[in-house]
């Protein structure tokens, strides 16, 4: 979704925007832009269609922009196409505010038709130049910035995160969020505001995150915080202890690659916390022992890539803790009259913490009194505030839109989770507990294993890199696993994959394999292992071309069925995903790079969607 930069300080604004902004491109944007003000040159807009480098460009094409306070942003268009005039900021039609802004205004026709009819003239197609020209129109009339920015905000339906930049008052920035994020950074005699923390951090790690009806004015040594009755806010700062190389490429051709090799270690990082003397602890949290086994269900919600990993918590959790458990997409969820109580465990999992779908379910469950226990990676995002309980997996930055690193430490959490539940509950017993901690002891070293050897992936993306559809099929875990490997596949190389329960083959999917359709079977699970060689015999008897995924031991017995294999090491069956997801992601990974594809920003794709 769209970037939100701002900066007012002691030097020139320009050069740290784009700076900032560039740290921001991961997220997926097709436009760009700045607006700086001074006193002498007033506002300065310079905005485009594409990446950061062509506004950096257009900027050497141009006299320099000057002053020391700015916003920028990038853009992922909602409303209006791509293009030079759709770019933010928008400027209102005297010139006096610009506007950069994350959201969707859902009543802008409705202020846009009572701007026409007062005589304001619109230059874009966008939901956000309203909130510039209404702006305006109100400071038009009352000469205070303040008073005109709680008067647009009165009037605004929808979700925004708004940086405002105002020709009068140069020497200062103005943010207000409404369900979409927004962070201030406190850096040394100058301050920030941002989408996203990783926009600041070569800057400063202290910031305060805003809540909704906030409204923020920043100058070069001071921040005040209002709240929607414009009285002042005492905000908590959080300290952010991301490595700013962790948001860099560190000699690796892409993020992506980058955040697979990243895997071993943000596993341990995540793991370690919890695990001691051979237990898995997790005294912070707020649910008692009775509450754990008075437990009726869980609902696990989550989008993407996260729910992917629901749906393999959907099988552990109730095979560890004897309860039911349900896994919805969250924009789905939301809609749906959830049947949830007080004796009802909510797990959402997010990566970002920003997502818009899973937070509007979040707080839809809560209002119904279940308690809401959340797993995610960003500390003090929005999710993270609204939850009861938040675990924070260790991933650090993760910059690459496909999520490798998140994914695989979402996992470990959810089955440290479960493990502790099953504990408390008495379902677990000792022996398998204790394998499963010692399993988890050695996971980092095996994912490192299966990391050692590359090329592999790379002769296989190179067999299979000009196919236009892939099927994923498996059971149990490996058709969870399934799910996120073929959406890795057509996320970053445009392939068109589904992922199918082996079982289900014959109900359907069965029909579309033909001579040489490529089939992923996916062997990992080895309850299942038998049954998994059948699909592979049934589809490989209607001409699939297979390329089988298993674990080491199991790899005679398929080798002779198929025509290409990868293999894992053997883990714990519960965790065995955490090393199957590997190969998955590296092989996506090359075919992708073979395709040509821009593997960090896929088409079309952001790496945190704040809107629904
Ligand atoms: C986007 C990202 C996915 C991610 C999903 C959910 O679609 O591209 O990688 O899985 O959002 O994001 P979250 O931050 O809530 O995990």
């Amino acid at each position: 979704m769209c970037g939100i930069v701002g900066f007012v300080g002691a030097e020139d604004a320009a050069p740290i925007l784009l700076d900032s902004l560039e740290r921001l491109e991961y997220r997926g944007y097709d436009s760009a832009g700045i607006a700086v003000v001074d006193r002498e040159s007033g506002l300065q807009v310079e905005k485009c269609k594409g990446y950061v480098s062509e506004l950096r460009g257009r900027l050497t094409q141009r006299a320099p922009m000057t002053g020391c306070a700015g916003i920028g942003h990038t853009r992922w268009a909602t409303h209006g196409e791509p293009n030079d005039i759709n770019s933010h900021p928008h400027v209102s039609q005297n010139g006096r505010v610009a506007i950069v802004h994350n959201g969707i205004i859902e009543n802008y026709i409705h202020i846009k038709e009572f701007l026409l009819s007062r005589g304001v003239t619109f230059a874009s197609d966008t939901d956000t130049e309203v909130v510039a020209q209404l702006l305006e129109y109100f400071f038009n009339d009352c000469d205070d910035i303040m008073d005109a920015v709680y008067q647009v905000l009165d009037r605004l339906e929808g979700a925004y995160a708004l940086g405002i930049l105002c020709a009068d008052t140069p020497d200062r920035i103005i943010a207000a969020r409404k369900d979409a994020p927004l962070l201030i950074g406190y850096g040394e005699g100058c301050s920030f505001i941002a989408s996203d923390v990783t926009a600041v951090i070569a800057h400063t790690r202290t910031v305060s995150y805003m809540e909704d009806g906030e409204v923020a004015v920043l100058t070069r040594g001071r921040v005040e915080v209002f709240d929607e009755y414009r009285r002042p806010v005492e905000k908590t700062s959080h300290y952010v202890d991301w490595d700013v190389s962790a948001a860099e490429k560190g000699g690796y051709a892409h993020f992506m690659l980058k955040e697979i090799h990243e895997q071993p270690q943000a596993v341990r990082s995540t793991i370690s916390p919890y695990l001691r003397d051979g237990k898995i602890r997790f005294d912070g949290l707020s649910v008692s022992t009775d509450y754990i086994n008075g437990l009726r269900d869980i609902h696990i919600i989550a989008c993407g890539s996260s729910y992917h990993v629901g749906m393999i918590g959907k099988y552990n959790l109730e095979r560890l803790v004897r309860v039911p458990v349900s896994v919805s997409l969250a924009s789905e969820f939301q809609y749906s009259d959830p049947l949830v109580g007080r004796d009802s465990l909510i797990i959402a999992i997010s990566q970002s913490g920003e997502t818009l779908d899973t937070i509007t379910a979040v707080k839809t469950v809560r209002s119904r009194g279940a308690h809401v226990l959340s797993i995610v990676n960003v500390v003090g995002s929005s999710l993270a505030r609204i939850s009861d309980d938040v675990l924070y997996t260790r991933a650090g930055p993760e910059i690459a839109v496909a999520t490798t690193k998140a994914y695989s430490t979402q996992l470990v959490m959810l089955n440290m989770l479960g493990l502790y539940f099953a504990e408390q509950r008495g379902s677990v017993a000792p022996d398998e507990y204790a394998a499963i901690v010692t399993a988890l002891e050695a996971l980092p070293a095996q994912m490192q294993q299966v990391l050692d050897d590359t090329d592999e992936y790379q002769y296989l993306a190179s067999q299979y890199f000009n196919r236009e559809r892939v099927f994923y099929i498996g059971r149990n875990l490996d058709y969870a696993l399934g799910l996120e490997g073929s959406l890795k596949l057509k996320e970053i190389s445009y392939i068109h994959s589904e992922s199918y329960a082996a079982g289900e083959l014959k109900h359907g999917t069965i029909s579309l394999i033909e001579d040489g359709t490529l089939v992923i079977a996916l062997a990992t699970y080895a309850p299942l292992f038998e049954k998994a060689l059948a699909n592979v015999r049934e589809v490989q008897a209607r001409g699939a071309d297979v390329l089988a995924l298993t674990t080491a031991d199991r790899a005679g017995a398929l080798l002779e069925n198929v025509h290409n294999l990868m293999t894992v090491p053997d883990t714990h069956l519960i965790l065995q995903p955490n090393l199957g997801v590997i190969p998955l992601q590296l092989l996506a990974y090359y075919i992708a790079l073979q395709r040509g594809c821009d593997i960090d920003k896929p088409r079309n794709l952001a790496k945190s969607v704040t809107v629904e």
